[in-house]
């Protein structure tokens, strides 16, 4: 077996790093089409990578990708991907390492929220939840990893968790119940894959406005969880860039399984 000063780690193409990482650096984002996922591959582009951006409304990533085109310098290609289809995840990968020769790095992004109350709810949404948050996670890492432990070259992978992973609230258990599987399978995958050089590590992000919850801050029982917040607001998807960068680059060379909150305090809300 490799040890781990011997197992390979993604390098720029001319070798060098630059303070991010990701220069030259072939990255997936999936659920690109909104909120987080656009932003994690807006945010690569500009550190320099080539940036690859997935999720069903092809419209929202043919849009998405046109615009990174049109920032000096970026090569970008939009995919269609459905996560809940291995099929669609394996042709998505595909074409990425058809595109770019590899992929360096995974963001395991895409997601849906399911609320409700579990009792109230149609049964399939459970199945909807973990088949979107933990199997298409699943299913999107294992492709990747089986590029980058061909190409031989390492590989950073940053699963979207979620405070709700640790915590729960009313109304997203489903939602709860993946995204913990999601804490676990980052560690359960780092252990196994570090031998190859492929760091996994997760993002557990606190509230951002974006579309998975929108409407809901302005609700009574919206506003009320906002004042649970230690630091009192929500999350502005900046907050989340040094963090991200973190995890998908360099900066992290010898972090696997970490999984990093970004939250204002809120998983540490009094009991
Ligand atoms: N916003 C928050 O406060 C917050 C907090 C913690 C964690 N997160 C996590 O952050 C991630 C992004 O969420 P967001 O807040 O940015 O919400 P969002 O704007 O609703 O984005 C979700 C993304 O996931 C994609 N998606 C959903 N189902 C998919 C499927 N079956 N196949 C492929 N893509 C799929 C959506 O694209 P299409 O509909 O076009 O497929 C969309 O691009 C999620 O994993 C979420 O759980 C968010």
């Amino acid at each position: 077996m490799q040890s781990a000063d011997q197992a390979p780690q993604a390098a720029a193409p001319d070798g060098k790093s630059n303070g991010q990482g990701l220069a030259g650096r072939r990255v997936l984002v999936t659920g690109a089409s909104s909120g987080l996922g656009e932003h994690f591959a807006r945010l690569c582009a500009a550190n320099g990578a080539r940036v690859a951006v997935a999720a069903r409304r092809r419209e929202r990533i043919d849009a998405l990708t046109e615009s990174l085109i049109g920032s000096a310098g970026v090569d970008a290609a939009g995919f269609s991907l459905d996560v809940t289809d291995r099929e669609s995840v394996d042709a998505c990968v595909a074409g990425v390492v058809e595109r770019f020769g590899g992929i360096d790095v995974l963001v395991n992004n895409a997601g849906i929220s399911g609320a409700g109350p579990a009792l109230d709810q149609e049964r399939d949404t459970f199945d909807q939840v973990i088949d979107t948050n933990l199997r298409g996670v699943w299913a999107t890492a294992l492709a990747a990893a089986e590029s980058m432990r061909r190409e031989g070259t390492g590989g950073s992978i940053v699963n979207i968790a979620s405070i709700l992973g640790f915590r729960q609230a009313t109304g997203l258990a489903a939602y709860s119940v993946s995204k913990a599987g999601v804490v676990q399978m980052t560690k359960a995958l780092a252990l196994e894959w570090a031998r190859y050089g492929i760091r996994v590590n997760g993002l557990a992000p606190g509230y951002f406005e974006t579309e998975i919850n929108s409407g809901f801050f302005e609700t009574e029982a919206g506003e009320k969880m906002m004042k649970r917040i230690p630091m009192r607001r929500l999350g502005r998807l900046e907050d989340l860039d040094a963090p991200f960068l973190l995890l998908a680059g360099d900066g992290s060379a010898f972090m696997t399984g970490t999984i990093l909150t970004v939250d204002g305090g809120h998983v540490l809300s009094t009991l």
